[in-house]
């Protein structure tokens, strides 16, 4: 046995080792280097998901106004904001967005702008539309790698001059650089900023920016947003609803849906100085009952400093907290758009002939996550996704109010769409129907599936309830369908009759002598009340048939409840 392998058999108990020899190990060593996260994003831009010229500009739309929807609702102002996309040249364009938001101190705008992983989400447990702290950064890399040029900032802040200014990002040590650095003597309060990229495609598709702004409009109906296209052409979408959404609450984990090394990372900055007092403090649901049932379950003291907490003590933790009985999170810190701030903004946006909307009572994801659904569908008007082919269906989906346009296939919202059985609902070929079909799905901590962002994870209780919503909305829209279907056949019947009750009455008058007036008056009479007892027919057949898809949707509802019971 070679010197080192013997070592690494002594000292760390692995049978497995390369062996190089010196001259190569000297290579490596100096090859040796350290990366900063800016540069580990510059060689990786897809995990930002910046790839695909259309889906790269539409994703920088959206990493703007993401930005500017947060910092608005953090502030209680109520958006307006407006996108301008020019052509500069060829698959080369400049992205202006401008916010009335609360706007950026100079002191924290560099790195708001030119640092990856800053900002203010991060650490916090609430439902927002930022969390990582790598958007508009990003933008900014991503700006200057594809075009050499830095990004411009113009911010204003209440009671102060704004200030504008110019960003780069030092990629070796992720930090910003700031450039022109001005105070403009005048009035703006919120943030503009100004970037230009190459390589980029501006196209009025459904992965575009126009249709995102659209989705976005839908979810946020209490946003103004105008957009003005490369062509020129502006947009408006007008705001729906006038009130300010109510902040989101930030919440404490919940111990069911912590990790080891979470806890490892709350315990460095704790201000509790026992463990038990961590527990009490840090976390949802914990209390007197919670501790002397984890004082059991574990072989040390909980009396000791957190700071000195070390992992096989955190692993405890975990082990113990998956015995134990909590109290579910609490629901309270969820913000859905509510029914009729969609019903709204969906009838002043798609105005299709038919809408059922429902927001769904919070629940819980991996026994940790509180999490609510809202649906809508919506039949006819602008509904439906325009092909060549005619319409077919289109599925909006949303997280936490943003809409996401990509990825589709690999997500659980159109899983469950997809799990439907729409015939049952009377919505034959559902497929190729002119059918909108919006899902917004709120979370404090959104299980995507992907650094991308655009799909949501196959959680049980995500599928179950998504699906359920569905039932429900589903059952509505198919007895509206129906009855629009009966309409139309009674309509088309009645033109028949109609047509040739003038032919029977002349030939009748031939035959007879009777007066053609008389029989055609006779006849219409007769046409009338035939007709009449048919529609009777049909309102019992739909009776039944309403009662039959309320049956269906209860009974599914049991199968799933015996199948797993719903936390309370
Ligand atoms: N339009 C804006 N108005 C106010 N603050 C902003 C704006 N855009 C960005 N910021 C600040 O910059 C930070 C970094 O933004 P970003 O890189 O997109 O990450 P994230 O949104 O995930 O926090 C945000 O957390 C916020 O504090
Ligand atoms: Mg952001």
């Amino acid at each position: 046995m070679k010197v080192g392998e013997q070592l690494v058999k002594e000292e760390i108990g692995d049978n497995e080792t390369v062996i190089t020899n010196s001259a190569q190990t000297v290579k490596l060593d100096q090859a040796f280097k350290e990366h900063s996260v800016a540069e580990f994003f510059k060689k990786n831009k897809q995990m930002l998901g910046f790839y695909g010229k259309v889906r790269t500009l539409t994703m920088i739309v959206h990493e703007y106004i993401t930005n500017s929807l947060d910092a608005c609702e953090e502030t209680g102002t109520l958006p307006n904001l407006d996108v301008k996309i020019d052509e500069i040249g060829s698959e080369y364009y400049e992205v202006t967005v401008t916010d009335n938001g609360p706007g950026i101190s100079q002191e924290n705008v560099g790195k708001a702008f030119g640092k990856l992983l800053a900002g203010t989400k991060f650490h916090r447990l609430i439902q927002s539309r930022g969390q990582q702290g790598i958007g508009c950064s990003g933008c900014t890399m991503l700006s200057q790698m594809t075009t050499g040029k830095a990004t411009k900032i113009i911010t204003g802040r209440v009671g102060k001059k704004p200030i504008s200014l110019e960003i780069t990002i030092d990629p070796k040590f992720n930090e910003p650089k700031i450039t022109n650095l001005k105070e403009l003597d005048k009035n703006f309060v919120g943030t503009a900023v100004q970037s230009k990229f190459k390589g980029v495609l501006y196209r009025d598709s459904e992965q575009g920016p126009l249709e995102y702004l659209r989705r976005t409009a839908i979810s946020n109906p209490h946003a103004q947003i105008s957009f003005r296209d490369p062509q020129g052409q502006k947009i408006v979408f007008k705001r729906t609803h006038n009130s300010i959404p109510e902040l989101p609450k930030e919440i404490k984990p919940h111990p069911k849906g912590i990790t080891v090394d979470e806890i490892i990372t709350m315990v460095k900055t704790t201000k509790a100085r026992t463990v038990q007092g961590f527990i009490i403090s840090d976390f949802d649901r914990t209390g007197a009952k919670s501790i002397s049932e984890l004082k059991k379950a574990v072989r040390f003291d909980l009396n000791k400093d957190p700071k000195k907490l070390v992992w096989d003590e955190a692993e405890e933790i975990i082990r113990a907290f998956k015995n134990i009985n909590f109290i579910a999170p609490s629901v309270d810190a969820l913000r859905p758009i509510g029914e009729e701030q969609i019903r709204n903004s969906l009838n002043s946006i798609i105005k299709p002939e038919f809408l059922t909307v429902l927001t769904r009572k919070p629940a819980v994801y991996a026994g940790g996550f509180p999490f609510q659904v809202e649906i809508a569908i919506a039949y006819g008007g602008d509904a439906g996704r325009v092909t060549t082919d005619g319409k077919k269906m289109e599925i909006m989906r949303f997280a936490n109010r943003v809409p996401l346009p990509f990825d589709a296939g690999n997500c659980a919202l159109t899983h469950a769409v997809q799990s439907i059985d729409w015939k049952r609902y009377n919505i034959k070929d559902a497929e190729n129907s002119p059918v909108t079909i919006f899902i917004n799905f709120i979370s404090v901590h959104i299980p995507y599936t992907g650094a991308g962002k655009q799909s949501v994870a196959d959680e049980e209780e995500v599928l179950e309830e998504v699906r359920l919503a569905l039932m429900n909305t589903g059952r509505r829209a198919g007895i509206y369908i129906s009855h629009k279907k009966k309409e139309e056949e009674n309509q088309l019947k009645r033109k028949m009759f109609y047509k040739y009750i003038p032919e029977i009455a002349r030939a009748l008058n031939n035959i007879t002598n009777f007066s053609e007036d008389e029989i055609k008056t006779k006849m219409e009479k007769l046409v009338l009340e035939k007709l009449k007892l048919d529609e009777a027919e049909d309102a019992k057949e739909m009776k039944k048939l309403e009662e039959q898809m309320e049956n269906d949707e209860k009974s599914s509802l049991n199968v799933e409840n015996k199948k797993k019971p719903r936390k309370k």
